[in-house]
C-alpha cells in the first residue's frame, strides 16, 4: 500500500518552521508559524503556568484516564470565560479537546452525523487547516466572500449577502475575533446582523475561537461571540488555550456546543462524547489541569490576565512600529488597513511570487498570501523586513 502513496506536500504553515530551521542564512526571520515570542525571540511558559504546574506537581497523587469530556472543573471554567454567564448553562455543554484543531475535527465528526455529505462554508481566505479538517471528515468545503483586497478590510455586503442565501442544511465557519489570516474582524453591529441572518436562515454557526485575549482583552474579544450566540438557537464553539496561556505543545482546547434548550443539548452531547472516544478516547490531562488551576484561583487568574494584557501589548507594538517602518519607505502606500488589522497576525495580500521571493532571497519566511507572524517579529529584525517588504509591495 505505502509504495502507491503519493508524497505529500509539507503543510504550509507548520512546514515553513522546518524550512527556516534547515535554512543556513544568518539573517533569517521566521514570520511563519503563529506562535508568540518575546523581544528576545523566547516562546515563554507564562508565569500563572509555572506556577499552576508546581502546585500540580506537588499534589498529584494519580494519572489515570480522564472523564471523555474532561473534568467538571475545567469545563465550568472554561465556559465561564466564553460567555460570563451570558447563557444559560444548560444550554452548554463544554468538552475538552486536543488544542483548537482537535476541536474543529471533533465538530466535523459531530456535524457530519446529522448532514452526511454537508457542506461547510469557510471565510476566504482563511486559515489552510479549514479547507482540510471538514473534508477529512467527510464534509465539503465553499467559500464565503470575506476580505476585500481593495479595502484590505471585511467585504461585509458580500459576506452577508452570501450568508443570507444559506439555508438550515448549511454550517458555516467564522472566526470569533483576530481573524486568522486577515487580522480583519467583524464589528459588533456585523456581529449582530450576521446573527440575525444566522436565526432567520437556519444555519448552523461553528465558531472559531482561538485567539481571545489577543485582539482588545480577554472580555472584549468574545462580545461579537455573545452577540450571535445570544441570538440563534444552536452553535458550536471550538476554543483553544494555546496562545492565550502558551499551551502550545499541551494541545489544550475545547469544543463547546450551545444547544436550544437542555434536551437537545444533552444529546448532542451525548453524541460529541461519542465522537470523542472514538477520535481519542479521552483527553489529556496535564494542559488541561494547569488553565483549570489558573482559571479557578483568583491570584493566579489575575496574573494570567496581567500576562496576556502584556502578550497582546507587545503585539500592538510591534504592528505600530511596522506600518510606520513601511510608512516611512513606501509613503505612496495607505497602511491604514495594516494598522487596523488585529492580533498575531499582518495580513499583506500578497502575490505568491512575491512571498516566494521574500523567502529565496531575504530569507524571510511567511504564510502563502503574506500572511506575517507580528507576535514573531523582533525589534532587531523591524529595519530588515520593512525594508524587504517595501521592495515587493
Ligand atoms: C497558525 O495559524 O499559524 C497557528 O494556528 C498554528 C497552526 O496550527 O497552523
Amino acid at each position: 500500500m505505502f509504495k502507491d502513496f503519493a508524497l505529500a506536500p509539507a503543510d504550509p504553515i507548520l512546514g515553513l518552521t522546518a524550512a527556516y530551521r534547515a535554512d543556513p542564512r544568518a539573517e533569517k526571520v521566521n514570520l511563519g508559524v503563529g506562535v508568540f515570542m518575546d523581544e528576545t525571540g523566547t516562546t515563554p511558559v507564562l508565569r500563572a503556568v509555572k506556577d499552576a504546574e508546581s502546585a500540580l506537581l506537588a499534589a498529584e497523587t494519580s494519572k489515570s484516564y480522564l472523564p471523555i469530556a474532561g473534568t467538571d472543573g475545567f469545563r465550568a471554567a472554561v465556559a465561564r470565560l466564553l460567555f460570563a454567564g451570558a447563557l444559560p448553562a444548560e444550554r452548554t455543554a463544554v468538552l475538552q479537546a486536543p488544542g483548537g484543531t482537535g476541536a474543529l475535527a471533533a465538530a466535523a465528526h459531530l456535524v457530519v452525523r446529522a448532514r452526511p455529505g454537508g457542506r461547510v462554508w469557510i471565510p476566504d481566505p482563511t486559515w489552510g487547516n479549514h479547507k482540510a479538517i471538514f473534508p477529512a471528515a467527510g464534509l465539503s468545503t465553499a467559500a464565503y466572500p470575506y476580505f476585500s483586497r481593495t479595502t484590505r478590510g471585511v467585504d461585509f455586503d458580500a459576506c452577508a449577502a452570501t450568508l443570507s442565501t444559506l439555508g438550515p442544511d448549511a454550517v458555516v465557519l467564522l472566526h470569533a475575533c483576530c481573524h486568522n489570516p486577515t487580522g480583519a474582524d467583524f464589528t459588533l453591529p456585523q456581529w449582530e446582523e450576521v446573527a440575525r441572518i444566522a436565526a432567520e436562515r437556519g444555519w448552523l454557526p461553528v465558531v472559531d475561537f482561538a485567539y481571545q485575549g489577543f485582539g482588545e482583552g480577554l472580555a472584549e474579544d468574545r462580545a461579537g461571540l455573545l452577540a450571535l450566540l445570544t441570538r440563534v438557537p444552536e452553535a458550536i464553539v471550538c476554543s483553544s488555550f494555546s496562545k492565550n496561556m502558551g499551551l502550545y505543545a499541551e494541545r489544550t482546547g475545547a469544543i463547546t456546543l450551545v444547544g436550544e434548550d437542555a434536551g437537545a443539548t444533552a444529546r448532542a452531547e451525548s453524541q460529541a462524547k461519542q465522537v470523542a472516544r472514538t477520535l481519542w478516547s479521552n483527553p489529556p490531562k496535564h494542559g488541561a489541569a494547569v488553565a483549570e488551576a489558573i482559571l479557578s484561583d483568583d491570584a493566579r487568574r489575575t496574573a494570567w490576565e496581567g500576562e496576556v494584557a502584556a502578550m497582546c501589548g507587545r503585539i500592538r507594538g510591534m504592528r505600530a512600529a511596522l506600518v510606520e517602518g513601511l510608512r516611512t519607505r513606501r509613503g505612496d502606500v495607505d497602511f491604514a488597513a495594516l494598522a487596523a488589522q488585529k492580533g498575531m497576525f499582518s495580513y499583506l495580500a500578497l502575490p505568491d511570487g512575491a512571498v516566494a521571493r521574500l523567502r529565496e532571497e531575504k530569507a524571510i519566511y511567511m504564510v502563502a498570501g503574506g500572511r506575517i507572524n507580528v507576535a514573531g517579529l523582533l525589534p532587531r529584525q523591524l529595519d530588515y523586513v520593512c525594508d524587504s517588504l517595501a521592495e515587493v509591495l
